[in-house]
């Protein structure tokens, strides 16, 4: 089922018609080189999303050489998902995290997916909300499983959105992130950085979309080390909590789980 999502726009913000309008001004403003993307601006990050949307799954493919699926089983599996049970995906995109969820948990399981941004989620299909990861939109202990995948360097605050994803979490529930990495060992760091820092933004931006990969560039300054984001995992509260490098350090994968 694709089209648009179901529920109502997110709070603050100005909905489909007026921003469109706001978008025409920012993309005048943006080509004149004066708008900054910033995700303590979260209008900037939407207008950015908004953009890229049409071209986002197909970049993504490109830009990883195709790994970003085997990322996300990695990180699906995180869940443990049997048959049922009920999972969010928080800053869902276009749901291609989503629809890896769904297919691990199987036809039974409840499989949600949030985000912010209209363009993005109406990508998606099956349940969706428009909704802010800063105050998401279900009661205390609703999910089994909560997943994150590329969007912490986004939010304006991302142990805030981790920490309302561990209140939507039951006790017991388990929590995966996957984020972009940076290797550690020499030889794949250089390798990574000519790659992410060099080729990514021009490679994006022969499909038109160079701002928002500069974005991506500078964006994983926003991510603490693994390590601090573990121990603030743990400062909400979560328990066995990790992480681990995938293929080499280009990715991370975070896995913790609310306690009983
Ligand atoms: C890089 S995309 C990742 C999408 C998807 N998770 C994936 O793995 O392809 C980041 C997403 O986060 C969303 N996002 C950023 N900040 C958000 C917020 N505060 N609340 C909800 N969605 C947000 C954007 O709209 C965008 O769709």
């Amino acid at each position: 089922m694709r089209g648009r999502p179901v529920a109502a726009r997110p709070e603050g913000t100005t909905g489909h018609r007026v921003d469109r309008g706001t978008a025409a001004t920012v993309r005048l403003v943006a080509e004149r080189g004066q708008e900054e993307i910033r995700p303590d601006d979260p209008g900037s990050i939407r207008r950015m999303f908004r953009e890229l949307a049409p071209d986002y799954d197909r970049l993504n493919s490109v830009l990883t050489f195709g790994l970003v699926h085997r990322w996300r089983r990695a990180l699906v599996r995180t869940l443990g998902a049997g048959p049922g049970g009920r999972y969010v995906d928080v800053c869902a995109g276009t749901g291609m995290s989503t629809r890896a969820v769904r297919r691990a948990a199987g036809e039974e399981a409840v499989v949600v997916g949030v985000d912010f941004t209209p363009e993005m989620l109406e990508r998606s299909d099956g349940l969706r909300v428009l909704g802010d990861a800063l105050r998401l939109p279900f009661p205390d202990g609703t999910f089994d499983g909560a997943i994150s995948s590329f969007a912490l360097r986004d939010i304006a605050d991302p142990v805030a959105s981790l920490g309302e994803m561990a209140r939507v979490l039951r006790p017991g529930g388990r929590l995966g992130i996957l984020e972009i990495g940076r290797p550690r060992s020499a030889l794949p760091r250089a390798g990574f950085d000519v790659w992410f820092r060099g080729a990514v933004p021009r490679v994006a931006g022969a499909f038109g979309h160079r701002r928002s990969h500069d974005f991506l560039v500078r964006s994983v300054r926003y991510l603490p080390p693994p390590e601090e984001l573990c121990r603030e995992l743990e400062r909400l509260g979560l328990v066995e909590v990790g992480w681990r490098p995938l293929t080499l350090g280009a990715a991370s994968l975070f896995v913790a789980r609310r306690g009983t």
